[in-house]
C-alpha cells in the first residue's frame, strides 16, 4: 500500500502541535504527507471539543469520508484529539460510523503509529483511550509548520474547571514537564534552525516544573532558563490565566529581552458576577489591576483576549459591562465566541440559556467594537519600524511575504525568499484591522 497521510486539525495550538508530532512520527516510519486528503491512503482527523461548532464540523467530515471508505476498504480513517476523551462521542462513532479504523485520545499520541500499523496489517480496528498520563513530549519527532518557529508544550491539562469549559475533562489534570526536559527540547530545536518558541499550556502561570535537584520552578524562572540558550531569539507563551499572573513574571517581561512584549489574557466577560459564575477567580477590578500592572511595567505591551458572549443568565447590562471593559482595555485583538453548551460541564445545566438570536445580536455588537479598536491601534503603527521574523509567503498573496512583530502583529511586505526564517526591519506603511502592511528597510 502507498504510505501517504493527511491530517485535518481542528482547534487550538496544542492540537496543532499534536498534529505536528503525529506527522513527525509517520514521516520517520516512511510515510509521505500530502496536502489534499483525497490523495492520502490514511486520513487523520484531530478533533476539538471546546465548542459545538467543532463537533459538528468533525461529524460533517466523517460523513464526507464514508462514501470513499465504502468504495475503498483499505483507505484508513483515524480519529483522535479532545473529542475522543468523551465517552458519548466514542459511543456515537461506534454506532453511527463503525467503519472508522483507529480511535485514540490526547494522552497517547505516541502509540499512534503502532495502532495504525496494527490496523493496516491485521485489518482490525484499534481503540485506545487513556485517562491521563502524558509525559513523552520532546522525545517524539515533530514536523514543524514553520522552520524558524516552534510550539513547545511545557505542561498538560487544566485544573481550573471554568464552568463552561470541557478542557479539564478532555485534557486531564495539570502537570508540568521538568525544566531540563523543556530546555533540552528547545536546544534541539534551536540547532535545527528555530529562532522563536511558543510555550504552550492551558494556564502557564501555574507551571510548577520539578527540576533534577528536586526544586520546584515557577514559570518566570523557566523563561529565564530558556532565555540563556544561544541562538534562541524570541520566547512567547500561551495561555495565561489572569487570576495568577505574578509580579515575578511581570518583572521578567521587563528584564528579559527575549520574552516578546505580548500577552494573551482571556477575560471571558466584563461582568464580575458572570466571571464568578464562570469560576474564573477574579473580578473586573482585579483583572483591570493586572492590566495596569502589566502596562506600567511594559508600556508598549500588546494584549489580546478571549470573550464569551451569552453565558447562561447574561443580562443586557452584564453584556454592556463586557463592552465597557473592551473599551477600557483597548485590546490589540480579541477572539470572540458565542457561548456553546458542553455536555458534562456545570454551565450546561444552568437555567436561563440565552436565545440564539440574542447571542448573535450581542456578538455582532462586540465584534464591531473589537474590530474598530484593532483598526485604530494598528493605524498608529504607520511609520514605525518593526523587527519581523519572516515566516513565509503571505496567505492571501503568495508573491508577498509575511511575518510577526515582537508584539505578534502580522505584517505583509514584499521581499525575497532568502528572507524566510530571518529577522528583517519593516517600516509599517499601513495598519489594517487584522494586519499591517510594510516595506523592508535597512538597519
Ligand atoms: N463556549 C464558548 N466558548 C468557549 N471557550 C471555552 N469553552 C467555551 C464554550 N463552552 C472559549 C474560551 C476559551 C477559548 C479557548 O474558548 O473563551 O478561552
Ligand atoms: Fe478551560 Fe478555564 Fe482551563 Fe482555560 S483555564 S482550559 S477556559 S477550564
Amino acid at each position: 500500500m502507498e504510505k501517504t497521510f493527511h491530517i485535518t486539525t481542528f482547534g487550538c495550538q496544542m492540537n496543532e502541535h499534536d498534529s505536528e508530532i503525529m506527522a513527525g512520527m509517520l514521516l520517520e516510519r516512511g510515510y509521505r504527507q500530502v496536502s489534499e486528503r483525497r490523495q492520502a491512503k490514511v486520513a487523520i482527523i484531530n478533533t476539538c471539543s471546546v465548542r459545538e461548532n467543532a463537533d459538528k464540523r468533525f461529524f460533517g467530515t466523517l460523513g464526507q469520508l464514508k462514501r470513499r471508505k465504502m468504495a475503498e476498504p483499505d483507505f484508513t480513517v483515524c480519529v483522535c484529539g479532545c473529542m475522543m476523551q468523551q465517552q458519548h462521542i466514542i459511543d456515537t462513532i461506534k454506532t453511527k460510523y463503525p467503519w472508522v479504523d483507529v480511535i485514540f485520545g490526547t494522552h497517547n499520541i505516541s502509540h499512534f503509529p503502532e495502532l495504525l500499523e496494527h490496523v493496516i496489517q491485521e485489518k482490525t480496528k484499534q481503540i485506545e483511550i487513556l485517562e491521563d498520563g502524558r509525559t513523552d513530549d520532546g522525545e517524539l519527532p515533530s514536523r514543524r509548520m514553520y522552520q524558524c518557529k516552534a510550539l513547545v508544550n511545557i505542561m498538560y491539562g487544566c485544573n481550573n474547571f471554568c464552568t463552561y469549559c470541557i478542557v479539564p475533562y478532555t485534557r486531564g489534570r495539570e502537570h508540568s514537564r521538568s525544566p531540563e526536559h523543556i530546555r533540552e527540547e528547545v536546544e534541539k530545536l534551536v540547532k535545527d534552525g528555530v529562532r522563536e518558541v511558543m510555550l504552550l499550556g492551558q494556564n502557564v502561570n501555574s507551571y510548577r516544573g520539578v527540576s533534577e535537584d528536586g526544586s520546584t520552578w515557577s514559570f518566570a524562572r523557566l523563561i529565564l532558563f530558556l532565555a540563556e540558550i544561544d541562538g534562541l531569539e524570541r520566547i512567547r507563551f500561551m495561555t495565561s490565566h489572569p487570576k495568577d499572573l505574578s509580579d515575578e513574571l511581570i518583572d521578567v517581561f521587563r528584564s528579559c529581552d527575549k520574552l516578546c512584549k505580548n500577552i494573551h489574557l482571556p477575560v471571558q466577560s466584563g461582568s464580575t458576577e458572570i466571571m464568578q459564575r464562570m469560576n474564573r477567580h477574579y473580578t473586573r477590578e482585579s483583572y483591570m489591576d493586572t492590566v495596569r500592572r502589566l502596562r506600567k511595567a511594559v508600556p508598549d505591551i500588546t494584549m489580546s483576549t478571549d470573550i464569551i458572549v451569552g453565558f447562561p443568565g447574561e443580562t443586557e447590562e452584564q453584556f454592556q459591562d463586557t463592552l465597557s471593559l473592551v473599551e477600557e482595555v483597548r485590546y490589540d485583538s480579541a477572539f470572540t465566541f458565542l457561548y456553546s453548551v458542553r455536555t458534562g460541564t456545570p454551565a450546561a445545566s444552568y437555567g436561563e440559556q440565552i436565545p440564539e438570536e440574542v447571542k448573535h445580536e450581542r456578538f455582532n455588537r462586540l465584534v464591531d467594537l473589537v474590530n474598530r479598536i484593532s483598526a485604530e491601534k494598528n493605524a498608529k503603527y504607520k511609520g514605525r519600524v518593526e523587527r519581523v521574523l519572516v515566516e513565509g509567503p503571505s496567505k492571501r498573496n503568495s508573491k508577498t511575504l509575511c511575518g510577526r512583530t515582537d508584539g505578534f502583529k502580522l505584517v505583509n511586505f514584499e521581499g525575497s525568499r532568502e528572507m524566510i526564517g530571518t529577522f528583517v526591519n519593516v517600516e509599517i506603511t499601513e495598519g489594517k484591522t487584522f494586519s499591517l502592511e510594510g516595506r523592508v528597510v535597512e538597519e
